[in-house]
């Protein structure tokens, strides 16, 4: 299956059932939120799940473009990705989370043929506020899919306040050999479909209150599903990163885990610029310069000579494609060019001063401070420059 096909049997499932296409929103999250990207489906549905009526009513479905800089450490490693796009069914005070379990695993089963000796999935076990989630559990039960109750790992929440609620977790066994342990204990169980009870919202203070409706949000990682129907190792080798790998390998050969650092953040680049982001320092813009500066400190450890100029158009109309964005793509090389020179001129500078300031002895936090306010130097910069020097 490739991933329109991936797409297509997700709604047509749920269209089947009921639910309404919810149009795509930005990556950028209007300014009264306090989370900057949108990270998840269900992010911009938040005044729904907190009760007020949806235009297209109580059941929904959709393909969301997410950005996660929570996971930006993790990046390298074979399945995480700061931007991916996310399948999501909802339930707006309707059907309830076993209903939505029952679906999830025939939709696995009879639509995209993942049978159950690959399946695992997780349930809320219980905490000094919240009870153990025994309708999840029961359901799991009496489909035969293995189950593991855990903690923490199982409440889902957008933020520190907000909507939040139990959630049982869906993991397909990526392993060479037959599946082994649980996805506590062995991560080539990969998770592939959340599945979350909305059913509280949490207050400044900790508190849980009930909503006014118990909904149901659910998301599927759609680069990781391609990458189980695939049998492969990687979300890197998918459809949605071929034309990135084989450019950054022909162009600059780097290792296993700085190829997929730079592939993602370009990757990811390109959808925030086309989302409208322009580089700055701060808020939105501040991210984008994180993800082009990680990309340059990559590529520049192993050879200062290498520039981003030299990137062809092709993976960038790809992205374009693959996001449905539109957006002009001698534009967009030129932004990025941009940036690159201006990082090149602020290391030059930064290790000018960083050095002067090191004589000194070793840095205060009113070199710190000094550095940043005067020379427009990040901290993390500084740390670099200064190892560099040591
Ligand atoms: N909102 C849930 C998640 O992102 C489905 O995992």
């Amino acid at each position: 299956m490739n991933p329109q096909t991936i797409i297509d049997t997700f709604m047509d499932f749920y269209r089947e059932r009921g639910h309404l296409l919810l149009p795509e929103s930005s990556l950028i999250r209007p300014s009264d939120d306090p989370v900057l990207f949108t990270s998840s489906g269900m992010h911009p549905l938040t005044p729904y799940l907190e009760g007020r009526p949806h235009p297209l009513g109580d059941r929904l479905v959709n393909v969301q473009r997410c950005l996660r800089t929570t996971d930006l450490d993790e990046v390298g490693d074979p399945t995480h990705l700061t931007v991916f796009q996310m399948l999501g069914s909802w339930s707006l005070g309707d059907y309830d989370g076993p209903q939505s379990l029952r679906w999830g695993y025939h939709l696995l089963r009879d639509g995209f043929g993942v049978n159950r000796d690959r399946l695992y999935a997780t349930v809320f076990g219980g905490d000094e506020q919240v009870g153990p989630d025994d309708g999840s559990l029961a359901v799991w039960q009496e489909l035969g899919v293995p189950v593991e109750l855990t903690g923490p790992e199982n409440w889902w929440s957008n933020g520190p306040t907000g909507p939040c609620g139990p959630d049982s977790e869906i993991f397909v066994w990526t392993g060479d050999t037959p599946p082994s342990g649980t996805p506590t204990t062995d991560d080539r169980w990969m998770e592939v479909w959340n599945h979350v009870q909305m059913r509280y919202h949490r207050h400044d203070d900790g508190r849980l209150t009930p909503l006014v409706q118990p909904n149901v949000d659910t998301g599927m990682g759609l680069e990781r599903m391609e990458m189980v129907l695939r049998g492969g190792r990687s979300v890197f080798e998918g459809e949605g990163f071929r034309p990135w790998v084989r450019t950054v390998t022909d162009l600059w050969r780097p290792d296993e885990q700085s190829l997929r650092r730079v592939c993602d953040h370009l990757r990811s680049s390109v959808v925030v610029v086309a989302d409208g982001v322009r580089p700055s320092n701060t808020r939105h813009g501040y991210v984008l310069r994180r993800l082009v500066r990680r990309v340059l400190t990559t590529l520049w450890r192993d050879d200062p000579t290498r520039t981003l100029s030299d990137l062809p158009t092709e993976p960038i109309t790809h992205t374009l494609d693959w996001f449905r964005l539109g957006v002009d793509v001698g534009e967009l090389r030129a932004l990025l060019r941009d940036e690159e020179r201006r990082f090149r001129e602020l290391l030059r500078r930064g290790r000018q001063v960083v050095a002067r300031q090191l004589s000194g002895g070793p840095l205060t936090e009113d070199d710190y401070r000094y550095l940043h306010d005067t020379h427009g130097l990040p901290r993390d910069l500084v740390e670099g420059l200064a190892a560099e020097a040591r």
